[in-house]
């Protein structure tokens, strides 16, 4: 999460002054920047990847980051509708193994919007998907990291379910691009996708990450074993970003295959340096 710290940005609570934003408009005058920024979970994955951006635009940042690790698009739960624009509801369990997580973020959105309605805050609100890159770390647990560390390792790499779900996966800087086209935009009538609107099977990303593995170490093939499929699952996710390639004029540019050839490498080396 980024908060802009000019005082018109920021939420009451946050402010040394109890004087609240009355005018939005006048925070947009200056939108340009440089600005000091307040990034928490600035030292984990998208959150570093974001500090790079912003400080090579020229902003001041602070980082928050209380180092206890990780924890989305997870808003639409389940998605009956498909793919998912904004303004689908989600289909959410409320009472299962992934309720904290995906209750946990429409909560923050609810909360957004009560400090805009209440407080006149300006706000922005991205529903980010699956993002994958340099710097998420070998234990993350996301099965982007998860298959190129097993892959590395030579281990089998584990699908759950038949590897038909789909997954739509999106490289760390067209992430950290849309959520900074959406910091300088105007627009904060509501949530924006912020993904990559190509979509594909658990197997076809299992298989790309074997291949590429083996061509660039040389070694032989990892296998693939499939276990039974998680609780609660998602079997489909794709956003739908017409709203994002509108109103920020943005859209992701980094493909699939050359996305995890970067990814493969930071692993490499970074089994090298350990
Ligand atoms: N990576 C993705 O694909 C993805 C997709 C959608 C949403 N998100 C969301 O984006 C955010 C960042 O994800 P990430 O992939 O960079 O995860 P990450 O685990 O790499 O980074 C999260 C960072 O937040 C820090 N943190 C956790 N609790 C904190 C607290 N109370 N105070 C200060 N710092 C705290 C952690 O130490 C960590 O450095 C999360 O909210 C995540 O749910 C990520």
């Amino acid at each position: 999460m980024a908060f802009r710290l000019d005082s018109s940005t920021v939420p009451p609570s946050f402010s040394n002054s109890t004087r609240q934003a009355k005018d939005r408009t006048s925070s947009m005058d200056n939108k340009k920047g440089p600005f000091k920024v307040l990034v928490t979970g600035a030292a984990g994955f998208l959150g570093s990847n974001l500090v790079d951006l912003l400080l090579g635009n020229g902003h001041t940042v602070i980082g928050l980051d209380n180092f206890q690790s990780g924890l989305s698009k997870k808003v639409y739960g389940d998605p009956s509708v498909h793919p998912q624009p904004e303004h689908y509801w989600g289909n959410v369990n409320p009472f299962g193994p992934r309720a904290c997580y995906d209750e946990g973020k429409r909560a923050a959105e609810a909360l957004f919007y009560a400090y805009r309605e209440q407080h006149d805050v300006d706000i922005r609100i991205a529903r980010i998907f699956n993002t994958y890159g340099p710097r998420m770390g070998a234990s993350d647990g996301r099965v982007v990291s998860n298959f190129i560390v097993s892959a590395l390792a030579g281990e089998d790499l584990k699908i759950t379910g038949d590897g038909k779900a789909t997954r739509s996966f999106q490289y760390v800087t067209d992430c950290t691009q849309g959520l900074y086209a959406l910091m300088q935009s105007d627009y904060s009538k509501g949530p924006v996708n912020i993904g990559n609107d190509r979509e594909f099977t658990i197997q076809q990303l299992a298989e790309l990450v074997i291949g590429l593995v083996s061509q660039m170490t040389g070694r032989c093939k990892a296998s693939i074993v499939y276990l039974p499929p998680l609780v609660d699952d998602p079997t489909v996710r794709r956003p739908d970003i017409t709203l994002a390639r509108e109103v920020l004029c943005w859209g992701p540019v980094i493909r699939l295959e050359e996305g995890l050839r970067r990814t493969i490498e930071w692993h490499i080396n970074e089994r090298r340096s350990d």
